[in-house]
Formats: C-alpha cells, structure tokens, sequence
C-alpha cells in the first residue's frame, strides 16, 4: 500500500516559515518550484505558538502557513508540535518537566523535554493534537499527520516511579510475580509492597552507569515501560486526531537502530514508519541499508517515508563533516531502494539562530538558488518527478531474515559478563553486512514475525529467547531452510532468567551442540579460526576476537575450529542437519571475512547470491511494484567507477535507455541506475514463488 493522494515519490522536507517574515514566503514557494519540492512538514515545533497561554489558543499564524502550502498546491504533513513544551507550560506546571538519570529534576530548557507520565503533559498534548486536527482535518493538502518528534530518552520522576508499578501491576499481577521474575532473594531485594519499588536509576541499582544495574530484571521492564509510556503519548495523540480524522495517516519520526525505544511495539499503532536518517558516519553504506530494512520491517514490509535527511551537514555532532558531491543523491535512492516512498530534508530553509543555524538546509541563510546543495537537490527532485509512480506500494521480494530484537539489546546490553564490549548492533551489522555484500534482499523483522516464507533466517545474538520462537526457528529449517544464529543466543528467557539447561537453551536440537564455558577476552586477543569449505580452496582463516564460546558437538558438524590456547582444535562453527535444512551456530567473534564467509556458504546452498554480489562498492536492491513490475536498483558507493554486466533486459528509468543483458553497464564514483527489468535468469522473484526446496 502506499500513501492515499500521493502520485509519485513524496519530496520536500521540515518547513518553518513561522520563524521568518511572510515576504520570504513567496520566495521560499519559487525556490520550492525550482526544485519540484512538492511536500511540506508543518508545525514541528509549534506548541509555544499555537498555544500562548493556558486557556489561548491561536492559529492565526499556522492558519496562513497552511493556507499558503495548500494554495501552493504542495502536500503538508502536518505536525501536532508537541516535540517541545512552552515555557509557560514548565513554570504553571513544574511536573511536566523530566528528572534524569542521576536524579537530577529538570527546569525548563531544551526539546523533547516533557515527562510522558506527567497528567497535566498527557492532557494537554493530547488537547492541542485534537484542535488542530479538527481545524485543518478537512483540507485536502494534508497528506500525513506527524505527531510528536522523535520519541525518546527516559525521566526517572516519582510520576513516572508511580505509573511503573501500575505497568508492573498490569505485567505481573502479584508481588509474587515479579519477585519471582526479577529474582529478588538474590542480595535481599524481595518487595513486599508495590510502593518499595524504585525506578532504575545512578541512585538505586546503577551506582555504575546507565548499563550497569544489579538487578536485570528491573532494569529491562523500565526499558520496556518507558516505551509504552511514550507510546501512550503517541496514541493518545493519534485517538484525538482520530476524532476529526479517520482516514489520513498518522506517523511519528523513528530514528533508525535508536535503543531506548522498541519500535516493535510501536509499529501496529503507527499507519505507516518514517524515520531521520543520519548516519554515524559517511562511509558505512550497509549500516544505512540495515537501519532502512528495519524501519521497512516494521510496517511488514510497507513502504515507509524517509523523513529527514541533512541535504549537506548536520550541526549536532562535534565534527559536521559535508556530504560529498552525489552522496545525498545516492543516499536518497539508497532509501528508495530499500522501500522509501518519500525523500525529505529536515530543512527547507536554513534557521537564522539557536543550536541548528548551522545545520544544513535546501536554501541556506543568503537564499541563494546558486548553490552546490540547492543544484543537487533540485536534480533529485527532477529525478524524482521522471521516476513518477513506479515504486510506490513497491514491495522487497526478500528471501532471507534477519531478526532484531530489542529485549535482546537491552538485556545482552545491561549483562555483566561475559563482556561489555560486545555491541549488539555491531554484531548485527556485522551479518547483514555479509548479506549486503553478497547482493541479496533482507528483510529485518521482529521474532514475533511470520518466518514461514523464508529460505533462510539470519539471528545475530538472538539472547533472549521468548514464547515460540525456538519452534519457529526449527520448522524454518525442518522444511529445508537455514538458520544461522551465533554467540550468547539462547540463553535468557523473557525475565532475563538463565535456561535452566545447557547453552543455547531451547536452540540446542537446532544447534545440535552444547556449550559449557566461554572465554571473554580484551580485543587484542585474536583467536584464529579456520574454516573449512567443499575443496581445498574454501579452507581459510580468520581472526576471532572478544568471546570465544567452547563447543561440544551434539550431531552438529565441524566446519571452523579455533587455532589457538588449550582449546585449539575445538569447533567455533558448526552446521546441524535438522530436518531437510540447518541449523548453524558461531561461537566466536569472527572477524568480517570470517562473517562473510559463514554467510556465503549459507546463501550458496539456497541459490541465494545476488547477481551483482562482490562489485566493491556496489550495492543492489530489488523491488516489485504491485503490478509486478520489477525495479533493480544499483548504487555505487564507492570512490571509484565500477563496472559490471546487466543480467537481465530493462530500462534506465533516469536516462532512459534500454539494456540488454550481458551489456557492460558502468557507474560513475557515487552513481545510480534504476533499471525496470523485463526478466530475470532467475525468475520473477515476488512473495508467492515456489522455491527449489519448497520453501515458499
Ligand atoms: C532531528 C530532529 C530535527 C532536527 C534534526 C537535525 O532529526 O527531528 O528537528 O533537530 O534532527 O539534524
Ligand atoms: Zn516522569
């Protein structure tokens, strides 16, 4: 499905003619034109305007700004503002603001400042959503509807101590419960009344850190509970919306692989995902593809939005380094490649003051349409408006999962032992990035998810494993699909309580092996691995580092051993046959050839590597329209040209031309070719194939 009124791929971004004079307005529209801006973000942060003083409301202001939008013919996606409360706000109502992790309560100040559980924020959020929904429901501009602003932080306030034990009351139903749950007789902790019971914090069971608690349990439940707190605020918003609204859709902006909120559970309540892409850094192409697929994966597959993007440098890190020439073209097909069925700039027009004047926009401070970034823009959206319809409602036909697990961040996060230097995301990444490179579509998906039509499913340190999941796991590959799952899988249930049984737990007759120790050690401690392939050539090695699981086969066979310390010799990856398919464990911290490696066998077997797998650089993606047109996206990341050979017969959507297969095709340093292919070798590869070992 994709968006009701939208004809082509949404392009335009975060809009603040409230903070400018309307005869800039004008201006600002002919610049729109120019380069085929066609959606505003409205109101982001709007509440001190919209809402003056407790009993005053006006929009006489945002009245104009979205009678101009609408008369400019752009789409609006119209924010509640409820981002940032007013000042006035914090001074009639000091419970609105947060107290932080050490405690400390906050004054007025900042942005996405307001304590979810606070009545008088919940009320008032609430209220504001709901007037301005009812004054502009009606008109026909509006596309979307963008409540909040990236949701997230936490507050430790006694409100907030109060709705955490009627969460738990809901969760557990008795103290039994949760004492049982939390394993309270360890260190005396047993609560014998709900109001014994403390928010996890520097001044209760964190003396050392934010990921450092002695009681697990409670720690991961306040994770979880100031998830759905927030999630209230979300949804009491998009109730109040509803109430003059029912048909537009209602978003709130995610931000990617973002911890503190388990985006999983927000999902069903959002009409579609849209998230803020700024990467860590600018050379980390798969990281950006995985935290895509993500957000991709939440919605089960539906398109989603990029809502914001920098079109040159952001201003909140302590270096902004500036997107090269092509890079936020690229970056912007890369979304659309993996399902983006809108492009946006968080700006339009560059802030004048405060923290973000330096943060890149469309049109920066002098207004000049002259620019490197304004060129650029404009080019995307010239792009965008030749592209036209084709990829919108278009769906990933992928083979392959990957499972993401919040619980399973925050509890292999806040472990003491085996060691804090494994980082979930990174060991993810780690695995979808040899998926990246092998050229084949994921999708990232919740444990909860149907895995019933993938060949094979890819769990990074799947730690905590909760309800079915083992079983679903095993019917994958008891109908002749993969499972790879690696180190510190299995090992915790739903409580973060150890299974009574040997590691990996309920994986065992997947796995096929046991685990009794590990070895944790500092990174320059490298364990070599050798991995063994069909012939001689497929035998490599590699490096492992930081945790070395010791494995004893249980039927698993051997296929890497460690090469060094008294466990040389012993397996570090194993593949169990378990019904027509495998279950694959690796118990070391391999390196990324090493990764790669384990991964190429496993896509080897299913026919899975894609045909355009190993050009450095390049990234390939598929999409099938609901038509069934299928669109083949291929992004040069690299520096450097590259040059490949088409594999199927299609046509250059942004030049036009057509390609024959076997024809050299060549991409410029930072190039994209979107190619609508007529056929492909394989196939055409859409959700209801039938695979060769029957397992779609
Ligand atoms: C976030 C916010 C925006 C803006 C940008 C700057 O994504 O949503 O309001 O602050 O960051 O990068
Ligand atoms: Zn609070």
């Amino acid at each position: 499905m994709s968006l009701p009124g939208i004809s082509k791929v949404a392009f335009g971004g975060d809009y603040n003619p409230e903070q400018w004079p309307e005869d800039v307005w004008k201006e600002d529209y002919r610049l729109f034109d120019a380069a085929r801006i066609d959606t505003v973000t409205l109101g982001v942060f709007d509440w001190a305007l919209t809402q003056p003083a407790p009993d005053v409301y006006d929009f006489a202001l945002l009245d104009r700004i979205v009678e101009r939008a609408s008369a400019e013919g752009r789409q609006i996606c119209l924010a509640t503002g409820t981002g940032a409360h007013p000042a006035w706000l914090a001074r009639a109502h000091p419970e609105v603001t947060r107290t932080d992790f050490e405690g400390r309560k906050h004054r007025y100040g900042q942005r996405h400042n307001s304590c979810p559980s606070s009545p008088v924020f919940r009320r008032l959020s609430t209220e504001l959503a709901r007037r301005i929904a009812q004054r502009y429901a009606g008109n026909p501009a509006i596309v979307a509807w963008h409540v909040g602003n990236e949701y997230g932080g936490a507050c430790y306030c006694d409100l907030c101590a109060a709705a955490f034990r009627d969460w738990l009351r809901d969760r557990y139903g008795s103290l039994d419960a949760l004492n049982a749950a939390w394993y309270t007789t360890f260190w005396s902790h047993t609560f014998t009344n709900w109001d014994e019971i403390e928010p996890p914090s520097a001044l209760t069971e964190h003396w050392r850190g934010p990921n450092h608690t002695a009681f697990q349990g409670i720690t991961l439940d306040y994770l979880r509970f100031m998830s759905d707190a927030m999630l209230g605020n979300f949804r009491d918003e998009k109730a109040a919306i509803r109430e003059s609204s029912p048909d537009v859709p209602v978003t709130t902006n995610f931000m990617g692989m973002y911890r503190p909120i388990d985006y999983h559970r927000w999902a069903p309540h959002l009409d579609f995902a849209s998230w803020d892409n700024y990467p860590p850094d600018d050379n980390s192409p798969a990281w950006m593809a995985l935290a895509h697929d993500l957000m991709r994966g939440l919605k089960d597959g539906q398109p989603f939005w990029l809502m914001e993007q920098t079109p040159s440098y952001t201003a909140s890190r302590d270096v902004n380094p500036l997107k090269r020439p092509g890079v936020m073209r690229l970056w912007s097909w890369q979304a659309v490649a993996h399902g983006a069925d809108a492009v946006l700039f968080f700006q339009l027009r560059a802030s004048r003051g405060a923290c973000e004047k330096y943060h890149g926009a469309v049109v920066g401070h002098a207004g000049r349409q002259d620019t490197r970034i304004f060129r650029e823009v404009a080019e995307v959206g010239a792009e965008l408006d030749r592209l036209g319809p084709a990829t919108l409602g278009a769906r990933t036909p992928a083979r392959v999962a990957l499972l993401f697990d919040w619980d399973s961040w925050w509890a292999l996060e806040i472990s003491d032992g085996p060691s804090r230097l494994l980082r979930y995301q990174q060991i993810v990444h780690a695995y979808y990035r040899a998926l990246w490179e092998a050229g084949v579509d994921v999708d990232v998906l919740p444990v909860t998810a149907d895995l019933a039509g993938y060949q094979v499913v890819v769990a990074p340190a799947l730690h905590m494993l909760k309800g079915d999941l083992a079983q679903r796991l095993a019917a994958v590959a008891e109908r002749g699909g993969s499972v790879l799952t690696t180190f510190l899988s299995g090992r915790v249930d739903e409580d973060d309580n150890a299974f009574l049984m040997d590691v990996p737990g309920p994986l065992g007759p997947l796995t096929g092996i046991r685990i009794d120790e590990w070895d944790a050690r500092g990174p320059e401690v490298v364990n070599p691995v050798r991995l063994h392939g069909a012939g001689p050539e497929a035998e490599i090695e590699v490096e492992s580092r930081l945790l070395f699981e010791l494995v004893i086969p249980q039927g698993a066979e051997v296929v890497g051993t460690y090469q060094a310390d008294f466990y040389a010799g012993t397996p570090a990856v194993t593949r169990n046959s378990y019904g027509a398919g495998h279950g694959w464990y690796v118990a070391a911290g391999l390196d990324q050839p090493g990764v790669s490696w384990v991964v190429r066998r496993v896509l080897e077997r299913h026919d899975l590597v894609g045909p355009y797998a190993d050009v450095p650089g390049l990234e390939s993606t598929v999409r099938v329209g609901p038509d069934g047109t299928r669109l083949r996206f291929l992004l040069n990341h690299g520096t450097e040209p590259v040059e490949t050979t088409a594999h199927a017969a299609g046509t250059d959507l942004l030049g036009g031309e057509r390609i024959a297969p076997g024809q050299p095709i060549r991409l410029a340093a930072k190039g994209v070719l979107v190619l609508r292919e007529e056929s492909s070798p394989a196939g055409p590869a859409t959700n209801s194939d039938e695979d060769r070992d029957g397992t779609r």
